[in-house]
């Protein structure tokens, strides 16, 4: 049995991945490292959490001896890398946070399986997960390819390109067998409500103001979380080594048009008359350095790996207001405690 690492698992995108992978391939053992952070729920993987081929285990990625501890205990045959600090604002308000988990962790754990393989990297993987942001912000046109220069304007995007280019340079110096994939923003079940669609839909649900950042009028390109997770998939297995592939939706919407289709469906879904939840829309400062637009180019993923993204927006978006109403006493629980003197933090300053 091949044993794989997926660090940050108890996350949005990570429990995707580990919910697919510990359903997919009974030939892996699936380790689940996190640390459980805020953002780290296991509750997120109670459906398979009794699986024969999971294990979980609490550990900061920063901690170097807990790593090779656990590598040396485990031999792993790949790494799927995803824990990181990965809310923009909270990068803005506290910077260190990032440059420790999404640089040093990062280093800790390429120095790990170093170690592990130095004398065989045979069939050996180590796969990071990363952002679009890492390129920065397009105009009104053009899109972001895998030869886009780095342009990171916050600290979370500038710790992830730090991290992204550790992880280039391990394979440049060191032979260190890795495939990177740079995705665009991800929704659907699970996702933190402290991101735009889940913060959303929360809000609306109680009758809460709508936060929009300035105008509304940026722009970003929202791929389905469960897609993105097959990409990852696709990529680990398939990927040629030292690559980079960028993941997106081809599905670009501003902002506040985005807020508007979610209103007309959680009115519908509310039994609430047409209009009522567009009313909690409200105008708060923008974001400190707030990135324009992003749109991705994934022709190579099609091309080369014959990646689609599976699902229309609208049916997407639907799903996922379906699983928060559904799924009330999740939002309870991660909305209780620090989740609340972060928000207060966050929009009584705006
Ligand atoms: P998330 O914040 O929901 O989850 C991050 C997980 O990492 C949490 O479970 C947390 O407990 C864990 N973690 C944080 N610090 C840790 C540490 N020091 N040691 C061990 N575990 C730690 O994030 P997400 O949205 O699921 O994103 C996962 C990855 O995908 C990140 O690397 C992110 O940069 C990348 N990504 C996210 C998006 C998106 O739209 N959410 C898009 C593209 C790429
Ligand atoms: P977010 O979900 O934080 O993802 P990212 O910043 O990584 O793209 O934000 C998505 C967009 O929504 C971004 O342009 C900022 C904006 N936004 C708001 O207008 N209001 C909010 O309360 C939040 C959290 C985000």
């Amino acid at each position: 049995m091949k044993n794989i690492l997926v660090t940050g698992g108890a996350g949005f995108i990570g429990s995707h991945v580990v919910r697919r992978f510990v359903r997919n391939y009974p030939e892996y053992h699936i380790v689940n490292l996190d640390v459980l952070t805020y953002a780290g729920n296991l509750s997120n993987l109670s459906d398979i959490e009794n699986a024969p081929n999971y294990s979980f285990v609490r550990a900061d990625i920063t901690d170097a001896a807990a790593m090779q501890t656990i590598f040396a205990k485990y031999q792993f045959d790949g790494v799927i890398h995803l824990a990181a600090e990965s809310h923009v604002d909270r990068s803005i308000a506290n910077p260190m946070e990032f440059i420790m988990t999404n640089i040093v962790g990062t280093v800790v754990l390429l120095n790990a399986a170093r170690e592990i393989w130095k004398d065989n990297m045979e069939g050996k993987r180590f796969y990071h997960v990363s952002t679009d942001e890492v390129y920065g912000s397009l105009g009104e046109t053009g899109y972001f390819t895998e030869e886009t220069r780095y342009d990171p304007h916050s600290p979370y995007s500038s710790s992830k390109a730090s991290s992204d280019h550790l992880v280039r340079a391990y394979h440049d110096t060191y032979g260190l067998p890795i495939v990177i994939s740079n995705c665009s923003n991800n929704y659907g079940s699970y996702q933190f409500p402290e991101k735009l669609i889940p913060l959303a839909i929360n809000n609306i649900h109680q009758g809460k103001n709508i936060p929009v950042y300035g105008k509304g009028e940026n722009i970003r390109d929202w791929l389905f979380v469960e897609d993105h997770a097959v990409a990852i998939d696709v990529i680990y297995h398939s990927g040629k080594n030292g690559d980079t592939y960028n993941v997106g939706g081809h599905n670009e919407w501003k902002n506040i048009d985005l807020i508007h289709v979610l209103c007309k469906i959680m009115d519908r879904k509310l039994d609430r008359a047409e209009g009522t939840s567009a009313g909690l829309i409200t105008y708060v400062k923008d974001r400190a350095g707030h990135d324009l637009r992003y749109a991705i180019d994934s022709g190579k993923l099609q091309r080369e790996l014959g990646w689609n993204p599976s699902l229309q927006f609208e049916e997407g978006l639907e799903r996922t207001v379906d699983w928060y109403l559904d799924n009330q006493k999740w939002m309870d629980e991660v909305t209780t405690g620090d989740y609340k003197n972060y928000y207060e933090r966050q929009y009584q300053l705006r």
